[in-house]
C-alpha cells in the first residue's frame, strides 16, 4: 500500500492497481484525504493527485476513473471554471469538494453537473456515502448472472502434514480451471492453509495481496475488491493466498471467512479451498457447506488412522450426508497389495475413491516451477489420475463440459 508521504514529487501517491479508481484532486492531504490513499471508499480504491485548484485536469485522466473528487475554491474563479469545463467533457461522475462552500455555488456547480457537492477537509464517511450510489450503479449491469446452483464448493483436507494436499491440489485446480476456461467459466483456489499455506509457491507465483488483506477489508467485500486480491495463474486458476505471515488460526472469525468463500463463489463460480491440517473453529461450517470434500491420505498407518478420525467427526457431527471422496495419494501398488484393498477400507471406514500415484520427481518439478504436469511430460500415469479426478470432480458438480 502506498504511504502518504510529503516527500514524494506531486501526484505520485497513488496506487498501482488498474482497477477503476476514485481520483482525488486536492491542493493539499488535509483532513482524511491523506489517510484514504490506500484505503477503499465504496470499493474502489483511492488514487491521490495533489495539485493547485486552477491546473487544468486532463479528462483522459478521468476515462477509466470510477469517479473523481475536483477542489474547487470560492475564491478562484479559474477553479470554477475547470470544474465546469471538467464537467462537460467527462462522462466520469465528478464529486466538487470546497471549503464552506457558500449556498450559490453549491448550487452552480450541481447545475453544472457536479454528482454532489462536498465540504473540505474531506471526510471518508461523507464520500463514501455519496460514492455508493456510483458503486452500486457500476455493479448493477455486472451483477453475477451466474445462478447460484452453479457456484461450487470443493474442500480440500488432509489426514496430516507431507501427504502432499498442497502438490495435489494445486495440480487438480490448474487442470480443472483450464478445462472451465475451456466452457467460457472460472475457478478459484482459496488457500486456508493460513500457517503453512504455500499453494502459491507451487503455482510459482509471488502474489503482492494475500488473504490477510480481504480480512483488512471488513465487510466491503465485492467482486471487484475480490479480483484486486486473486492472483491469475496461466491455467486461468484464479489463486487467493494464504498469508505471508503466520496467522493465529482463531483469529479468523468464521462468520467473515464465511462471506469470503460466498463472494468467491458468486464471482467465480467454482471455488477450491485446501483447510490447514488442525480443526479450527471454522472447518466445519465450511465443510457443511461444502459440495464436495476431498480427504487426502497416503498408505502410512498413521495417516489412515488420522483420515479415520476425521471421518468419525464429520459423521458424529450429522454431516455424513456430506460427498466426502477418499484419495489416496503418493499411491504405491506393491505398498497397498501388502496392507490389502479390504483392509484399507476397514481402517478408512469406506472405500477409496481415487488414487494417485507416487511419482515424486514428475511432482516435485512440477510444483517447483508451478506448471501442469503435462507441460513437464505429455503422458503419465500421474496425469492420467489427474485427469479422472477432474472429470470426477465437473461430473459430481454438475458441470457440463
Ligand atoms: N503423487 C505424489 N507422488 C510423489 N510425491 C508427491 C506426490 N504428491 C506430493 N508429493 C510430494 O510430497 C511432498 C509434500 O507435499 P505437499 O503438497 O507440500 O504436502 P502437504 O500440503 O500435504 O503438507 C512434496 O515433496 C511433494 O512433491
Ligand atoms: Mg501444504
Amino acid at each position: 500500500m502506498t504511504a502518504y508521504n510529503s516527500t514524494q514529487p506531486a501526484n505520485a501517491w497513488h496506487t498501482a492497481r488498474r482497477e477503476a479508481a476514485v481520483n482525488l484532486y486536492l491542493s493539499g492531504a488535509q483532513g482524511d484525504a491523506g489517510a484514504l490513499v490506500g484505503a477503499r471508499v465504496a470499493g474502489f480504491p483511492v488514487e491521490l493527485y495533489v495539485i493547485p485548484v486552477s491546473d487544468w485536469i486532463d479528462p483522459q485522466e478521468l476515462t477509466d476513473a470510477a469517479a473523481a473528487v475536483i477542489q474547487v475554491d470560492a475564491d478562484s474563479p479559474a477553479s470554477i471554471k475547470r470544474f465546469k469545463r471538467l464537467a462537460t467533457s467527462t462522462a466520469t461522475p465528478l464529486v466538487a469538494a470546497a471549503y464552506e462552500p457558500p449556498l450559490a455555488l453549491v448550487r452552480a456547480l450541481l447545475k453544472a453537473g457536479a454528482h454532489d457537492v462536498l465540504p473540505l477537509p474531506l471526510d471518508i464517511v461523507d464520500l463514501e456515502a455519496s460514492l455508493m450510489p456510483v458503486h452500486d450503479r457500476r455493479a448493477a449491469p455486472e451483477a453475477p448472472t451466474l445462478p447460484t446452483r452453479a457456484a461450487k464448493l470443493v474442500t480440500v483436507i488432509k489426514s496430516v502434514g507431507g501427504v502432499g494436499a498442497t502438490a495435489l491440489t494445486t495440480q487438480l485446480a490448474i487442470r480443472f480451471a483450464r478445462s472451465e476456461a475451456s466452457q467460457g467459466r472460472e475457478a478459484c483456489l482459496i488457500d486456508l492453509d493460513v500457517q503453512f499455506g504455500d499453494a502459491a509457491f507451487q503455482l510459482g507465483m509471488r502474489p503482492r495481496l494475500t488473504l490477510a488483506d480481504l480480512f483488512q477489508a471488513g465487510s466491503r467485500l465485492d467482486g471487484a475488491l475480490l479480483r484486486s486480491v486473486t492472483t491469475r495463474h496461466e491455467s486461468g486458476l484464479q489463486l487467493i493466498a494464504a498469508p505471508a505471515e503466520m496467522m493465529p488460526l482463531e483469529l479468523m472469525a468464521s462468520d467473515q471467512l464465511m462471506e469470503i468463500v460466498a463472494a468467491a463463489k458468486r464471482e467465480f463460480g467454482t471455488v477450491f479451498v485446501e483447510l490447514p491440517t488442525n480443526w479450527t473453529n471454522w472447518t466445519l461450517s465450511l465443510l457443511a457447506t461444502s459440495d464436495l470434500i476431498l480427504l487426502v491420505t497416503d498408505l502410512g498407518v498413521g495417516s489412515l488412522h488420522r483420515a479415520r478420525r476425521q471421518l468419525d467427526l464429520i459423521t458424529s457431527q450429522d454431516l455424513d450426508a456430506l460427498d466426502i471422496r477418499v484419495v489416496i495419494n503418493r499411491f504405491d501398488k506393491s505398498q497397498y497389495r501388502s496392507l490389502g484393498a479390504d483392509n484399507v477400507a476397514t481402517a478408512l471406514g469406506r472405500e477409496v475413491a481415487f488414487t494417485v500415484v507416487s511419482d515424486p520427481a514428475l511432482m516435485r518439478s512440477a510444483t517447483e516451477r508451478g506448471v501442469p504436469i503435462d507441460a513437464l511430460k505429455r503422458k503419465s500415469q500421474l496425469g492420467k489420475e489427474l485427469d479422472l479426478m477432474n472429470a470426477a470432480l465437473a461430473g459430481a458438480l454438475g458441470l457440463e463440459r
